[in-house]
């Protein structure tokens, strides 16, 4: 018989590295302007990893922040999920690295690629998993160090990424359904437009594969850009239809942070009240499976999201992947 365990969302968390790369210093590295990325993209400035953190550090001072805030053991933390593509390394994941770092020793820990996506798909897997009964007190992390994978020579990406993280923890609850609907999507059609070619089973690292500077993140930004604003926009409308709700429900949207122009083209074709929506791109970026999360983490403790609140996250990646989830914040 199906268990219809409920959620209850328990905090959220995040963390950014210090170093701050303005356009100004892209000016100095590239061919580009602020002038170009601030008008193409709404970004000022992302933040990049010290050479000494990895992405489980990100992930731990995220995660860390989280879990004292929740005033939860980490020996309660029986699931731990990391969305990335930005591992620590091909193998192991970098769950199990956050895993060792945090001594949360009871928890199964595994990563997942759903590239920008990756925290929403996070969320869907906390409330399936804890639905089913298996796992009661689940951590899910959203991580990236994209300056890792980013080429630094490459104007057309290079001026987009930045790196950061972002945790929540999830409980089984009896009363709360604080999950109130996920709308996930996928179309492994379109591979090639948001992509690293090497690195992998079909083109192993080798001197020429690191010559052509194909162990970097590719795109093609235009052809991104419009399945982006139609699957967002998608996304959003599905996960209200979901729950039984419309516009007027919802208190704060929060929409993937790769750029202002998107952002702004998905509130519309989507028809969400515009002063509804959250943006933080000007200061971080495109942090890929960090950023709606980071951005919840931010609006929570800048006072615009209220106990009680509905928040819908949107985001859209590599895959092509796509989701959005409706939160209510009860913390
Ligand atoms: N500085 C200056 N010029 C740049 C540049 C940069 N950093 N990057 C690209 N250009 C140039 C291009 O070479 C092109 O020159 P050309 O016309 O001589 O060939 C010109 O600017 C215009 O490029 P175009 O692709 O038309 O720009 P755009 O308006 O589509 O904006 C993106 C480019 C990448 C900002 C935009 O397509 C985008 O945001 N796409 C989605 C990216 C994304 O968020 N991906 C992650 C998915 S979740």
């Amino acid at each position: 018989m199906e268990n219809k365990t409920g959620v209850k969302i328990l905090s959220t968390g995040s963390y950014v590295p210090k170093k701050v790369l303005t356009n100004f210093d892209l000016e100095k590295m590239v061919e580009t302007s602020d002038e170009w990325i601030s008008t193409r993209t709404g970004i000022k400035e992302r933040r990049i990893a010290d050479k000494s953190e990895t992405t489980s550090d990100l992930a731990y001072n995220a995660a860390t922040k989280a879990i004292e805030k929740a005033k939860i053991s980490v020996d309660d933390i029986d699931l731990i999920v990391v969305a990335t593509i930005s591992p620590d390394a091909p193998m192991p994941s970098t769950a199990c690295y956050l895993q060792k770092k945090l001594k949360a020793f009871n928890a199964v820990a595994f990563d997942i690629a759903a590239a920008c996506s990756g925290f929403i798909y996070g969320v869907t897997l906390a409330k399936a998993f804890i639905a089913s009964g298996l796992y009661k007190k689940v951590l899910v992390v959203g991580v990236e160090a994209l300056s890792r994978i980013t080429d630094w020579t490459d104007r057309n990406t290079c001026v987009l990424f930045g790196d950061g993280a972002g945790a929540m923890i999830f409980e089984a609850s009896e009363t709360e359904n604080d999950i109130v609907s996920t709308y996930l999507g996928t179309d492994g059609t379109h591979t090639e437009i948001l992509n690293i070619p090497a690195g992998g089973a079909t083109l192993p690292t080798t001197k020429e594969t690191v010559e052509q500077r194909l162990n970097f993140v590719k795109m093609l930004g235009k052809e991104v850009f419009k399945v982006a604003v139609s699957k967002m926009a998608l996304a959003v409308n599905k996960a209200q239809e979901l729950a039984g709700l419309t516009d007027k429900d919802i208190n704060l949207y929060i929409p993937h942070q790769a750029n202002l122009r998107i952002i702004e083209a998905v509130a519309k074709k989507a028809g969400v009240t515009k002063e509804n929506v959250y943006v933080n791109v000007h200061k971080y970026g495109n942090m890929s499976a960090a950023t709606t999360i980071v951005a919840l983490d931010e609006a929570i403790r800048e006072g615009r999201v209220k106990k009680g609140d509905l928040v819908e996250l949107v985001a859209f990646g590599a895959g092509l992947t796509w989701g959005a989830c409706i939160l209510k914040i009860n913390f």
